[in-house]
């Protein structure tokens, strides 16, 4: 079933759901993280292991936070996005980055091109995640890291009660503020139908990654993985 409340849609439709939430996307972040999505994405990019003289791909950009803390760290970036809106918003943030519109799950890329790979909070939007990780990591040169920066769904209590109320109360509550609140129900669902971090480090193994590992930030809510390309 593809539904926003079942957590999964069909291409366009969440193509269309960035286009359309793009203008109020960043102050959301802002606003559901109480601005510590900042600090996850440093802790992502450290993980990327990125220097100067490196080169990045960020895809699914989005507004281009990822991209722009990799650009921060020396690096030169590409950032990748499906959507016009968002990618529009991320090119006025830094116009010294590539942006590139495109699909994760093809990349317009040769293989071995990147020594880091990132992607933050698009991962559970691919409609194909296996395809997503094999794309990501074919486009990384052998020795290069691919992350993945995710929502979690933490297991324990307290943690998974503050996070229920958080996610299954409060975001929604915000994006009918924000006037989506299709897009903020479709947030807490995707997330849940998302895999767990062993799983994905599995997923990851599988599309040929090594060494994976991850970390549990933000009490358990925020999953930042990391693997080597063989
Ligand atoms: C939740 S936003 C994350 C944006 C950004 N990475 C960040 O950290 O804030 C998800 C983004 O993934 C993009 N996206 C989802 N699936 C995609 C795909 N198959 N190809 C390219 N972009 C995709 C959406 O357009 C959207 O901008």
């Amino acid at each position: 079933m593809t539904s926003p409340a079942s957590g999964t849609l069909p291409e366009p439709q969440v193509r269309a759901m960035f286009d359309r939430i793009a203008g109020v996307y960043d102050r959301m972040n802002s606003v559901m993280t109480a601005g510590m999505h900042h600090r996850w994405r440093e802790r992502a990019v450290d993980l990327a292991g990125v220097r100067a003289g490196s080169r990045a791909l960020d895809v699914a950009t989005g507004t281009g936070d990822l991209a722009l803390e990799l650009q921060r760290r020396g690096a030169a970036v590409v950032g990748l996005d499906f959507s016009t809106e968002m990618l529009e918003l991320a090119r006025e943030k830094a116009p010294g980055i590539g942006w590139v519109q495109g699909n994760a799950l093809e990349l317009p890329h040769a293989d071995d091109e990147f020594d880091a790979v990132t992607v933050g909070f698009g991962a559970r939007n691919f409609s194909d995640l296996d395809r997503g990780l094999n794309e990501m990591t074919r486009v990384a040169k052998p020795g290069g890291r691919v992350v993945i920066l995710e929502i979690t769904t933490p297991e324990h209590p307290p943690l998974s009660l503050f996070f229920s109320l958080w996610f299954d109360r409060l975001v929604p509550a915000l994006g009918r503020i924000a006037g989506d609140s299709a897009a903020y129900s479709y947030l807490p669902s995707s997330v849940r139908r998302f895999p767990g971090p062993e799983e994905l480090a599995a997923r990851m193994a599988g599309a040929g990654l090594h060494d994976v590992r991850w970390v549990l930030t933000a009490g358990g809510i925020i999953a930042i993985h990391v693997g080597v390309v063989r």
